[in-house]
């Protein structure tokens, strides 16, 4: 079996008495894509928040390369390789597009640049802001202020900032959220080349069911805070039970009986 990343294990987080994750196993392995989905309310931004550090759960494991990390908090998990994005936009609004993506290599970049003097280190990370503007799309917007951009520009903008302190667990929730459907192909393009640097592992929630079925090489669907079904792309279109709560509600598919 290909190497786990990430494990989570029996995790479940209730709050007060409503239980939004409830006893949730996933293992993710090196150097795939491993998608998240299921409908509104299923648990998967919970399920995201107790694998990046924002929530501790209530009971269960979190398991990071063979370490229990379930009650190192965001930052210590940053620093180990996990890079999160967010729903919201957290983008300098007033900075150029280099500038943010500068300042998101510096963020976590120390470790990697330490040895380096300063003049050498504000090069590398200027050096590794081109390189994820590259990746990103954002090569000719360099110069305009991030406020400037358009949401789909702001969207791929975040992508790059998570992406340049080079971490080896990208999560990224919901990456097409508000974007315009002829934007999406441009996205699904992003996530291919993030994915060709190599050593680079996504969990990803999704709605968006052509970039899921065209990226992930494994699927978790979620319901009402449990793992409904898990399988690659093709095993999750094909699962009766998935299209009965899930994806017949999204393709307007025939949920059974003669069609
Ligand atoms: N901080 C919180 N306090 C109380 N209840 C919460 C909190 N966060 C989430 N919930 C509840 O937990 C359940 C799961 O929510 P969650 O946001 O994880 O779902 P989701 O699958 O991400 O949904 P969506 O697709 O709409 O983003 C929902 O019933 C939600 O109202
Ligand atoms: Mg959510």
């Amino acid at each position: 079996m290909a190497d786990v990343l990430l494990m989570a294990q029996n995790l479940r987080k209730a709050f007060g008495g409503l239980v939004a994750v409830d006893d949730v196993s996933i293992q993710v392995a090196s150097d795939t894509t491993h998608s998240i989905i299921g409908p509104n309310g299923a648990g998967k931004t919970t399920l995201f928040n107790l694998l990046t550090g924002r929530y501790r759960p209530t009971r269960g494991a979190v398991i990071y390369k063979g370490r229990d990390i379930t009650t190192l908090p965001v930052h210590a998990r940053a620093h180990l390789g996990i890079g999160r994005s967010f729903q919201i936009t957290n983008v300098f609004p007033n900075l150029t597009v280099l500038e943010n993506a500068r300042l998101a290599a510096q963020a976590l970049g120390k470790d990697n640049f330490r040895i380096l003097r300063r003049a050498d280190s504000f090069a590398a990370y200027t050096r590794r802001a081109h390189e994820v503007l590259e990746i990103t799309g954002l090569r000719d917007v360099l110069a305009v202020p991030a406020n400037v951009l358009p949401h789909g520009g702001k969207r791929k903008l975040e992508l790059a900032m998570i992406l340049a302190s080079d971490p080896e667990l990208l999560l990224l929730d919901e990456p097409t959220a508000g974007m315009a459907s002829e934007q999406v192909p441009e996205l699904i393009a992003i996530i291919e080349r993030i994915r060709a640097e190599g050593r680079k592992t996504i969990i990803m929630v999704e709605h968006n069911m052509n970039v899921v079925m065209n990226i992930s090489n494994r699927i978790t669907v979620m319901h009402q805070g449990r793992v409904l079904a898990e399988g690659d792309p093709r095993q999750i279109a094909q699962d009766k039970t998935v299209q009965a709560v899930y994806l017949g509600e999204l393709y307007d598919l025939p949920t059974g009986g003669s069609a």
